[in-house]
Formats: C-alpha cells, sequence, structure tokens
C-alpha cells in the first residue's frame, strides 16, 4: 500500500464535487493512509460529517471553536501531524481565501498555520467553467502556486449546472494518483524519457492478423514511474487495452514499422529509452488487401514472412546512444533460465541494461518479478506490483544516468 504510514488531512469545501470526496477519502485508507477530515461548513450543505467519519474512521472536524482538542488548537495539532494537506474539492472562494493568508475557519486556519516546508498543499480545484476561467481564478492559482500550494489539474466535461467545459474536479482516482506522485522521488527531473510497450499486430489480410499476448502494463507503469519521478515522458503505445497516464505523450501505432519510425523520430530528443514492447518478430511479406477466403477444399494459405527491424538494437548503435547521450533499456520475456538468456541478450542487443522477467507468467498480470543486468552485474526485484517494480526499476535507472549537466 503506497500510503501506508502517511498521514493525510482531507480538507472539503463547498461545492457539488463533495460527493466525490467520500470515494477519495475511502480510495486513501485503501492505500494505507490514516485521514483526518476537516470540513467547511459549505461543504457540510453538500455531505454530512457523519459519512466522513465513518469512512475515515475518525471523528470530522467543522468548527475552529471545536473544543475536542485538550488545547483548544486543532488547527496546529492537526497540522502538525500532517504528511500533506489535501482540499478537495476547493472551492474559488476558498481558493482566494487562502491567496490572502485569511483564516476565519479551521481548514483555512490550518493551511495557513501549516509548517511551510514540511506539510505540502495540494488544492483540487472544483468549480464553474465560467469561474475557472475567470481573470481573478487565474491570478490567484498563479499566486497560490508561487506561494508554494501544488494546484492540481481540474477535468474537463459535463458540469453539474448543465454546462460543458473545464472546472470539474478531477476523479478520486486520479486525486490518489497525484497524491501519489508527489510523495515519489524526483530523480528524474530535467530528463525525457522514451518508452514502447504493448504488442505489434502484423497484418495478413484486412481481418486477420499476428499480434502476441502482451497487455502492456509494465511499459505504462514504466511510463507512471518516469512521470511521477519528474521526467517527461513519450510512450509509444502498440495495439492496447490501457488508459494513458495524463501527463503522458502517447503516440498509438499498430505494426512494428510504424513502432519503429516512431521510436527513432523520438529517440533523439530522449535521454532514456526503455524497450518494454513485444515487437513482432516477422510480419507477412504481403499484407493482402482483400480477405482470405477459405476455399473449402482442404487447401491452406501458404504464408511468407519477412523480419521486422529491431528497434532497439538500431536505437542502441546509434550515435547518441553509444556516446551516452541516451542510455538504453530493453526487456527480456524469457519462458526460462532468464537470467543466462537476459545475460546474452544485452550484449547481443549493446545495451548497458537488461531487464528479464518470465514472459507467460507475466503477460496481462499485475505483478511480476524481475531481474536486472548491468555491466556490474546482477539485481533481482523479487516478485511485486508492476507498478512498484516499476518505480524501483525508475530509481535503478536514474542512478545509471550521467549527472545533468550544472544550469
Ligand atoms: O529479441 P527480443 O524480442 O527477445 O528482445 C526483446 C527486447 O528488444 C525488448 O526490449 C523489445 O522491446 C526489444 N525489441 C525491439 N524490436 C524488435 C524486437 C525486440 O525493440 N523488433
Amino acid at each position: 500500500m503506497d500510503l501506508n504510514g502517511k498521514h493525510i488531512v482531507l480538507g472539503l469545501t463547498g461545492g457539488v464535487a463533495c460527493y466525490k470526496a467520500a470515494y477519495l477519502c475511502r480510495l486513501l485508507v485503501k492505500e494505507g493512509a490514516q485521514v483526518q477530515v476537516v470540513m467547511t461548513e459549505a461543504a457540510a450543505q453538500f455531505i454530512t460529517p457523519v459519512t466522513m467519519q465513518a469512512l475515515s474512521n475518525r471523528p470530522v472536524y467543522v468548527s475552529q471553536w471545536d473544543a475536542r482538542e485538550p488545547n483548544n488548537m486543532a488547527h496546529i495539532n492537526l497540522s502538525r501531524e500532517a504528511d500533506a494537506i489535501l482540499v478537495a474539492p476547493c472551492s474559488a472562494d476558498f481558493m482566494a481565501k487562502l491567496l490572502h493568508g485569511r483564516a476565519d475557519d479551521l481548514l483555512s486556519l490550518m493551511c495557513l498555520a501549516r509548517p511551510l516546508e514540511r506539510v505540502p498543499l495540494l488544492l483540487a480545484p472544483a468549480m464553474n467553467r465560467e469561474m475557472w476561467a475567470h481573470p481573478a481564478t487565474r491570478r490567484n492559482v498563479a499566486q497560490l502556486r508561487a506561494d508554494g500550494a501544488q494546484v492540481l489539474g481540474v477535468g474537463e466535461g459535463d458540469q453539474a449546472c448543465g454546462e460543458i467545459g473545464d472546472g470539474r474536479m478531477l476523479e478520486p482516482e486520479e486525486l490518489l494518483e497525484d497524491l501519489l506522485a508527489y510523495f515519489q522521488p524526483k530523480v528524474l527531473a530535467g530528463r525525457r524519457v522514451l518508452i514502447s510497450a504493448g504488442p505489434t499486430f502484423e497484418a495478413i489480410d484486412p481481418v486477420r492478423g499476428i499480434t502476441n499476448l502482451s497487455s502492456g502494463k509494465m511499459g505504462f507503469a514504466l511510463a507512471r514511474a518516469a512521470r511521477d519521478a519528474g521526467a517527461q515522458v513519450t510512450l509509444v503505445a502498440g495495439p492496447v487495452h490501457l488508459t494513458g497516464p495524463r501527463g503522458v505523450q502517447r503516440i498509438d501505432v499498430l505494426t512494428a514499422l510504424e513502432m519503429d519510425s516512431a521510436c527513432r523520430a523520438l529517440a533523439d530528443q530522449a535521454d532514456v529509452f526503455i524497450a518494454t514492447a513485444a515487437v513482432a518478430d516477422w510480419r507477412p511479406a504481403i499484407a493482402r488487401a482483400q480477405k482470405i477466403k477459405k476455399q473449402g477444399d482442404g487447401q491452406v494459405p501458404g504464408l511468407a514472412f519477412v523480419e521486422n527491424p529491431d528497434i532497439l538494437a538500431a536505437i542502441a548503435a546509434s550515435e547518441r546512444a553509444r556516446s551516452g547521450a541516451l542510455y538504453c533499456v530493453g526487456f527480456a520475456a524469457e519462458s526460462q533460465d532468464v537470467e543466462a538468456q537476459a545475460k546474452a541478450k544485452r550484449l547481443r542487443k549493446g545495451v548497458p541494461l537488461l531487464v528479464g522477467n518470465i514472459g507467460p507468467a507475466t503477460f496481462g498480470k499485475d505483478d511480476n518479478a524481475l531481474v536486472l543486468i548491468d555491466g556490474e552485474g546482477t539485481l533481482e526485484m523479487p516478485r511485486n506490483s508492476k507498478q512498484a517494480l516499476a518505480r524501483m526499476l525508475v530509481g535503478e535507472i536514474a542512478k545509471r544516468l550521467p549527472t545533468l549537466a550544472a544550469v
């Protein structure tokens, strides 16, 4: 659980999006966080403290005059315990209030009283699109950021008022993701990371083709981990049923040739290339324009194949990779003898780091076990979620990069 041992103050201010805060609270608790809910009086018009108490398993605070704290200083006590204060939903009015350092209710009092250097403040705005676009709100967002608050993004779409546009609060899952990202060390800040993921699809005719069982999950988990580590990430994805992480540039491709040209073009602007894609080794020599018909006489069509380019090997042989400006990481999905196979593959592909795993045991699954091979030796990463492994792998890659030139 990624928030184990973390103490999160979840602040609610007045807005319809309060209904989403109930589910967010549940998600935070499920991730292992201790959640202390603090609501403004306006928030209590939208959702009751009873609901939030039941979900957080703690009494909710609403008033600065609440006498339950022995020293009667809830704003001090609660903000000192926190690893982060997340205000979701954060109304336009509450942002304006924070901006001026006003403190006439418990939540704003806590935000002002928090130790700035130790307790981050994350705001999840929620408002009507006109309010979000208003120059006053734009100004407030910019100033709050300058004052050190993390103003998270907003969603776009149907609004409770019936209008459509920007300003919806992000979904609870997205807010959880942003909070988790916030806690990740920014070991790839300033780096550009290119990742290939998923299978490729090689057409035989307009309705058939050759593909494989790669789900793309490891590559997508790496894209997310690299983004959370502060990198600018581009993900070249074969046909997969996955939603791309927010903030990651995603380029969808179908065939090995399309993946090859996308990756080669993008590798020129990358500092790291991680090839997780299960690229088809061969493609049919001819993709027929019309569907091949069954003749009904027992005859089967003969298929001739040509080899696909090895994207990783080609990029690893490029000038930038050989000079150390581009760090290449390969994956090996084996069915047995992973370590020996991965060692041989590292040399064959000419990459500094190769990651081995058991293909059939990991395709489509949410967990995996990895073995990292580089010039120094071997590092085993025992079975864990793909996301946890991705975070560890990103840490290992970061350690191996040349230090960024001082700007
Ligand atoms: O040769 P093999 O497919 O086992 O190598 C796996 C590694 O090489 C993976 O990192 C994969 O993404 C990459 N690869 C590639 N282009 C290919 C075949 C594999 O980039 N045509």
